[in-house]
């Protein structure tokens, strides 16, 4: 049996990941933290309640593995935390850049464990982004729409900075648009990578969506993901779990490593 705890629990994917994870015959939940409704009960686990103390949690449950879906700004202190105690991290946050993964992989190293961290759990988002690296080898200009409920904190999504990064190594990086346009409202071309544009829709409404957008002469290819809840993020956060054992120390990026 495979003992997990998790960070961020009383989110709204910490809640929803921990009632996948633990209806799970070989995986069991046995700690909880978050900074909010320290005391309370976990629905998912009969008996688990929130505990406010990261170390002592980890301490007391003693976890092979340490899930963390808490915030940008925090996510980052959190790993290196659970790594200086030697516990492997499956990491659903977002947020972080590419200096900061590239500091976890060399601590994770030295510490001898794993830090799966994935953008996007879900697979159809993962083959999204396949889908798209190959077709921005034929089609250069591109531009990315992302739409997320309005209580995300990041923008762009994590899924849409790995979409560009992937696109960007297949790409011949050109500039996109006329060189003298003008934006009447500033931000109206949204941010641009490489030359490619993303744009972040924040509604109420939304979970987590993606569209990317291909033109060329006298055609448009769209390649679009929904995910319509919570629900999509399940199985691919199971499987990474399951996958800690067989990956060697430092970070694996990305779910598209063990399908
Ligand atoms: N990888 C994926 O597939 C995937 C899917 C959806 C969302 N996300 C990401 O997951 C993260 C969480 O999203 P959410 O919608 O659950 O947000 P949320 O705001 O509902 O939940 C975050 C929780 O983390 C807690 N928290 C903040 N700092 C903490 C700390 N230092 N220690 C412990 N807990 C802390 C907050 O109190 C809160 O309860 C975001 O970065 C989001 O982009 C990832």
């Amino acid at each position: 049996m495979l003992k997990v705890a998790f960070l961020g629990a009383n989110g709204k994917m910490g809640r929803a990941m921990m009632e996948g994870v633990a209806a799970e015959s070989d995986i069991a939940v046995v700690g909880a933290m978050d900074l909010i409704g320290v005391g309370s009960a976990v629905a998912a686990v009969d008996g688990l309640k929130i505990d406010g103390d990261m170390e002592a949690m980890i301490r007391k449950t003693d976890p092979d593995i340490v899930v963390d879906f808490t915030s940008p700004s925090a996510v980052k202190e959190n790993v290196m935390k659970v790594l200086a105690l030697k516990k492997h991290l499956v990491v659903g946050t977002t947020g972080l850049g590419a200096a900061d993964l590239k500091e976890i992989d060399e601590a994770a190293r030295a510490a001898e464990r794993v830090v799966f961290v994935a953008p996007n759990f879900a697979l159809g988002a993962v083959l999204m982004m396949d889908f798209a690296a190959r077709a921005a080898r034929y089609f250069p200009n591109v531009e990315v729409i992302e739409l997320h409920h309005d209580q995300k904190k990041d923008a762009p999504s994590g899924t849409a900075v790995k979409t560009l990064e992937m696109m960007a190594a297949e790409r011949e990086k050109i500039r996109q648009g006329q060189a003298d346009e003008i934006e009447k409202i500033p931000g109206s071309r949204g941010g641009e990578y490489e030359g490619m544009r993303v744009h972040s829709v924040r509604l109420p409404g939304y979970v987590a969506h993606q569209e990317v957008i291909f033109g060329g002469k006298g055609q448009t290819l769209t390649i679009r993901h929904d995910s319509m809840s919570r629900e999509s993020f399940i199985a691919g956060l199971n499987l990474a779990i399951r996958s800690i054992a067989d990956q060697t120390p430092g970070l694996v990026y990305g779910l598209e490593n063990i399908l």
